[in-house]
């Protein structure tokens, strides 16, 4: 069992027991589905991490690599492609040909939960791999994050008080070394209802590249 000191989650984690109960009906209904934990995409040696919600049902927990076969994930990589964080061809498969240049992408919550809301339990309890995660990146110099929920369990894996970042679309926040940017997620649901469009998407990256490359 990986302990907490440990960025990976294995297979089996038994940290969550009802996240436990929804994977073990899913892999009976879909045993060819990826139904487990699953691990960040990317480099540990990237500068910029992006930390979304948590699998989605039939994307991430499918196939077992984030944000790939759900719609979340073709706004995220058109985007990440469009600022040279990925490079290669996005097929909502783990094994197209995408990979991701100075970029990582892990979830706030690693297990899929039902109805894609995670307790805050659950997210407390799954921040125990956010924390190494972030903390195994030694150039590490932008975090993204995709939502509120994934705002919040950021600005707690890095120790900061919730009045230095304060979770807006567009909001940064510099933390030593490092800035925070925080987005809408860019869910089917987020972008159907016009709370977040395409361009408010691209400005967070945009405004990342220019960080990242001295432009500010
Ligand atoms: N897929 C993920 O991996 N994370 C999200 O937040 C949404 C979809």
């Amino acid at each position: 069992m990986a302990g907490p000191s440990s960025t990976k989650a294995g297979r089996d984690c038994p940290r969550c027991p009802r996240l436990v109960a929804f994977r073990q009906t899913w892999r009976e209904r879909e045993p060819a589905w990826f139904n487990a934990p699953v691990p960040s995409f990317g480099h540990v040696e990237a500068r910029l991490l992006i930390v979304g919600l948590a699998p989605g049902l039939r994307g991430a927990n499918r196939t077992g690599r984030p944000f790939t076969g759900d719609y979340a994930g073709d706004l995220l990589y058109a985007t990440l492609k469009e600022y040279g964080f990925a490079r290669g061809q996005f097929e909502a498969r783990p094994d197209d040909s995408l990979e991701l240049v100075d970029a990582r992408i892990t979830n706030a919550v690693r297990c899929v939960p039902p109805e894609n809301k995670p307790t805050p339990l659950e997210i407390n309890t799954c921040r125990d791999f956010l924390v190494p995660t972030i903390a195994e990146m030694p150039n590490l110099r932008a975090i993204v994050v995709l939502g509120r929920i994934a705002h919040e369990s950021a600005v707690k894996a890095l120790g900061i008080k919730r009045s230095a970042a304060a979770f807006g679309h567009g909001a940064k926040a510099a933390i030593g070394p490092l800035t925070l940017f925080s987005s809408y997620h860019c869910s089917r649901y987020n972008t159907n209802t016009g709370v977040l469009t395409t361009d408010m998407f691209r400005s967070v990256f945009a405004a990342v590249r220019a960080q990242l490359d001295g432009r500010v």
